[in-house]
């Protein structure tokens, strides 16, 4: 029902008449509940409300897919300037970016200079960057070039994202544990087929908590992203089971998705931070966050026919 529900969303989104009219209207109609702001001036005003709120902040410049070279260093420039923007202002916020938005389609080189520009920005501003995870044809690539970028910047400057729906996840993961990295496990949010994916559901969920374990076990700072209550107690146990201490995890969510468990996980004291998307960009990942929940479908409908 969920891969049904998932592949019909996604297939719908896709069509053009419907594309095109949601690029029009969508972002007054209904994507402002998952997206900050189109611009960069108004989403700032949206982080200094979240970090009022003891939130921490990653923010993501939209985009992906780019397969124009002036594009994606429109887009990477763009990503500059967030920097400058997060540091003018004070924010408590990191910055998220996607490889294809950077011109991973069109060269891996074109893609890692640009990285390598923001990586270094990242570095003089004591920030951070974290490489989000695409879909499967692209994980070998995306982990490469975050080793490279490792290599060259360091763990504490350079993150990467894994996800709990591929098989090859644990095997990546143990991989990586001998440089101490800093990963952000989601579940996986792409059509993924059965060769190279979990179809169910018990499965993404007992291999995320597996591999939060394993990064916790070795002394990896653990970025735990997901709206999953079960998954986030049973966690939070067995961090305190295990002497884990609250500094070396943290909890991430999607804007506009489980506000209130957002706040309360900040007023117990836990590190939270808020996945803040920005950008005219914002169609492909409103289309992923509707698939992923039959009421967000709904959500929109109720958007389309309210004056
Ligand atoms: P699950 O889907 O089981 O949902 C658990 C509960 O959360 C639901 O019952 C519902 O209450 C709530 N919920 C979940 N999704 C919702 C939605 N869209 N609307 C409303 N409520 C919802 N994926 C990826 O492939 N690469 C990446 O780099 C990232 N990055 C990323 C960053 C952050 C901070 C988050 C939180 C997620 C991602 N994802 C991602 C997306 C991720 O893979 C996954 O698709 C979503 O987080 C939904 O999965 P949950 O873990 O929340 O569990």
């Amino acid at each position: 029902m969920t891969t049904l529900f998932r592949k019909s969303i996604l297939f719908t989104a896709d069509r053009r008449p419907v594309r095109s009219f949601f690029q029009k209207y969508g972002m007054k109609l209904i994507a402002h509940r998952f997206v900050a702001a189109e611009h960069l001036k108004d989403t700032v005003e949206k982080v200094k409300e979240l970090n009022a709120r003891g939130l921490m902040v990653t923010l993501d410049y939209l985009g992906e897919s780019v397969k124009d070279e002036r594009l994606a260093a429109e887009a990477a420039g763009m990503v500059l300037q967030t920097y400058d923007a997060i540091e003018r202002n004070k924010l408590n916020s990191n910055v998220s970016v996607k490889l294809t938005q950077l011109g991973l389609n069109i060269s891996h080189d074109v893609c890692l200079n640009h990285m390598r520009k923001i990586a270094a920005k990242a570095k003089e501003q004591g920030n951070f960057v974290r490489i989000d995870m695409e879909d499967s044809p692209y994980t070998q690539v995306t982990i490469d070039i975050y080793n490279t970028l490792r290599e060259e910047f360091g763990g504490e400057t350079v993150g990467l994202v894994l996800q709990s729906y591929l098989y090859r996840t644990e095997e990546d993961l143990r991989g990586l544990l001998p440089s101490g990295p800093n990963l952000r496990i989601v579940k996986g949010a792409y059509q993924e087929p059965a060769s190279v994916a979990f179809p169910s559901k018990s499965d993404v969920d007992g291999n995320y908590v597996r591999l939060v374990q394993i990064m916790m076990d070795n002394g990896c700072y653990a970025a735990i992203a997901s709206h999953d209550e079960k998954i986030i107690t049973e966690l939070i146990n067995y961090a305190s089971e295990h002497n884990i201490r609250r500094d070396r995890f943290e909890f991430q969510m999607l804007y506009g998705i489980s506000g209130q468990l957002q706040q309360r996980l900040a007023d117990q004291g836990f590190r939270v931070r808020v996945y803040t998307p920005f950008g005219e960009q914002w169609y492909p990942y409103f289309t992923r966050r509707l698939a992923e929940r039959p009421a967000n479908a709904l959500f929109v409908l109720k958007g389309l026919f309210r004056k």
